[in-house]
């Protein structure tokens, strides 16, 4: 999938512009003292990615005149190689050996190295974010202590008397909707936007932080196309909005699937059923409907925003991320 900004030409060519400059700059932070450190920290880079936070910070950015590029731009990598960096985590804690469509570092090389290449782009992010001042190194800190908190819940699961599916939501909200409310935070900081924008544009990610996250899931199961590896959240038993819906249903005809989805799915074959029956169950359009009423929610926290471009793109951006489907 790639995200498009519509709306607007002449902002469109800015953006794009701008991302061009980001991606540059993103390559430079992956250098390191050794050839191979630079290569373990290219790899996810270089594999590319949507690039939605970075995309975020820029639009978010437009909101007012007189943003500067360089800040805009330090801003952007900073979220990125936060992004990128909780990827080499994430992928040796689901023990995934796709991503963006290449071998994931764990895999290529080790969890050792994932591990700590994704420590050391996390060092990089810090020394830029330093570059922008004590807000956005609070910001950052705060959000990153989120989205490890969201994984550690996530590993941990539901404990006595949790409710699986509002354990779940916090989870995405603290993986996934922390830094991205972060990146169109960010976008606003740099544009110098009032505090009540700042706070709606932390609204609208959050929102959309969990449209994508819970878009993702039903992905994992609906698509074959996703440069990820299909069923991987059935296989470790992690669990998502659509499965979740049939465990706590108790309709006798699912009684095979709810046995399939008590923990990991080691068996080949198991997967393969377990992801033919949820593909073909009626939680999936439930689970997209929800993501339809959020989507909504994010987009009615712009109502503040002033009105214009980047406004109008941060709207069509929540879109797509709603029609996406790969
Ligand atoms: C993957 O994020 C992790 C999730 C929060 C679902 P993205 O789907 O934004 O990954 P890239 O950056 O496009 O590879
Ligand atoms: C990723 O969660 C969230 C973070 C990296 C913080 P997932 O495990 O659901 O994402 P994918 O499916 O591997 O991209
Ligand atoms: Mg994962
Ligand atoms: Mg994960």
């Amino acid at each position: 999938m790639t995200l498009e900004i519509g709306v607007d030409e002449a902002f469109a060519q800015t953006v794009g512009d701008r991302l061009k400059s980001i991606e540059h700059r993103l390559a430079d932070s992956a250098f390191g003292q050794t050839p191979f450190v630079t290569e373990a920290a290219s790899h996810i880079i270089n594999a590319g990615g949507k690039r939605l936070r970075p995309m975020l910070v820029v639009v978010g950015a437009g909101l007012h005149p007189g943003a500067s590029a360089d800040e805009i731009e330090r801003a952007a990598v900073v979220v990125e190689l936060t992004h990128v960096a909780s990827l080499y985590h994430d992928d040796v804690m689901d023990e995934a050996d796709l991503r963006r469509g290449t071998e994931s570092a764990n895999h290529r090389y080790d969890n050792s190295i994932a591990i700590m290449i994704g420590d050391f782009l996390f060092a990089r992010a810090s020394s830029i974010v330093a570059t922008l001042g004590v807000e956005y190194v609070a910001l950052q800190a705060d959000t990153f202590a989120r989205l490890v908190q969201g994984q550690i819940a996530e590993t941990r699961g539901p404990q006595a008397g949790d409710d699986p599916v509002g354990h779940y939501l916090q989870v995405v909200a603290d993986k996934t909707g922390s830094l991205i409310a972060t990146s169109a935070v960010f976008g606003g900081m740099v544009c110098g936007a009032a505090p009540a924008e700042l706070r709606a544009l932390a609204a609208y990610g959050e929102e959309l932080g969990a449209v994508f996250q819970l878009s993702d899931d039903i992905i994992d199961i609906a698509s074959d196309v996703t440069g990820k590896t299909p069923g991987t959240d059935l296989r470790e038993g992690v669990p998502t909005l659509p499965t979740l819906l049939v465990k706590a249903g108790d309709d006798p005809s699912d009684a095979r699937l709810r046995q399939l989805l008590q923990g990991q799915i080691d068996d080949a074959d198991e997967l393969a059923e377990a992801l033919r029956l949820m593909r073909a169950h009626p939680v999936l359009t439930q689970a997209r409907v929800e993501v339809e009423r959020r989507a909504q929610l994010a987009k009615s926290h712009l109502d503040v925003l002033p009105h214009g471009t980047a406004r109008d793109a941060l709207m069509e951006l929540c879109d797509q991320i709603v029609s996406r489907t790969a």
